[in-house]
Order: C-alpha cells, then structure tokens, then sequence
C-alpha cells in the first residue's frame, strides 16, 4: 500500500508518496537518491546506516520509511554548509585520521553529531558509549574517539596538559 509523507529532509520540507514496506534507508538512498548513508548489514549491526531523525541517531535499516512523517530527517548531506564547508566534526575525522576506507564514517559522524547536540561536552566514555553500535573494520576507533574529542569541550585543555608536562621532560625534573 501507497501513501502520502510529509517531513523535513536535512533542512527542506517535503512530500513523496512511499510504500509501506520501504526502509528509510530504502528510501535516502533508492527513492532520493542519496547515497552518503550506506547499507553494511542491513540487520541493525553496523551502524552504517545511521541518521537522525527529530535529535536522535536511528539506524535507518531497521525504520520504516512511513514512520519519518511529521518528522525531521538528517542525514550526512546534510552537515556541510551549502558551500561545501565541512561541519567541524567532519573537519575533525579527517584532521584526526578518523576516516580511512570511509564506509563507517557516515554513520559515525552522524551518531557523533546526534551526541555532540545533546551533549556538547561529552567525555571519552560518553563518545564511546555513543558510537557502540557503529563497527569500523579500518582504524581501531582511537582516532574516531580523538576526532570526536577534539569537537567537544571536554578535550579543549588537554592540549596543554600534554605541553606542560614536555616542558617538565625538558627540564629534567
Ligand atoms: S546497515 Fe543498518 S545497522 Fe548495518
Ligand atoms: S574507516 Fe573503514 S570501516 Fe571505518
């Protein structure tokens, strides 16, 4: 069966018709044309597919298309500027070695996104807490947790830590 939705897709309102079957993934991706949001296992498991839908990170494999009306869609198209401007959380993985084959990145950056609007200053355990259910088979999620670290408060001082404590190593202290 057909019917109407009416949601806000990464900042612009919008109407389609969709089948009561179709994913929301199905729909980003085969009806939109987005293809930013991928599909790794298509069962919940990977975090690849993650969005956000009214704040909060969903895996889009495992929601229905006709459950977004009313609501508000995000997707990874949706966090650079118009521009093409990278959002600083995307600056951030690519500064910090946070992507390498790219495939997770999507999802990641997004439940980054979804944790850092809630959350600004998260700390280490809350980011790791947040990506749990996001699998990278590449970069062994230190520099997916550093890049996250690096856009919330949380880690603005310790940079200085580190500076004063090689400053001590100097000394010979
Ligand atoms: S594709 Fe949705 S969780 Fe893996
Ligand atoms: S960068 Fe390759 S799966 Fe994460």
């Amino acid at each position: 069966m057909s019917r109407e939705i009416a949601f806000v897709f990464n900042g612009n309102k919008m109407n389609m018709a969709i089948e009561d079957h179709w994913t929301l993934l199905h729909l980003i991706r085969e009806e939109l044309g987005y293809t930013g949001t991928k599909e790794g296992c298509g069962s919940g498991e990977c975090g690849a597919c993650t969005v956000i839908v009214d704040g909060n990170a969903v895996n889009s494999c495992l929601y229905l298309a006709a459950e977004i009306d009313g609501k508000e869609l995000m997707t990874i198209e949706g966090l650079a500027s118009p521009d093409g401007t990278l959002h600083p959380i995307q600056k951030a993985f690519v500064e910090n070695g946070g992507i390498q084959c790219g495939f997770c990145s999507p999802g990641m950056i997004i439940s980054a996104k979804a944790l850092l609007d809630e959350n600004p200053n998260a700390n280490e355990e809350e980011i790791k807490e947040a990506i749990a259910g996001n699998l990278c088979r590449c970069t062994g999620y230190v520099q997916i947790v550093d890049s996250i670290k690096s856009v919330s408060g949380h880690e603005a001082q310790e940079p200085h830590v580190v500076a004063f404590r090689s400053e001590e190593g100097d000394r010979g202290d």
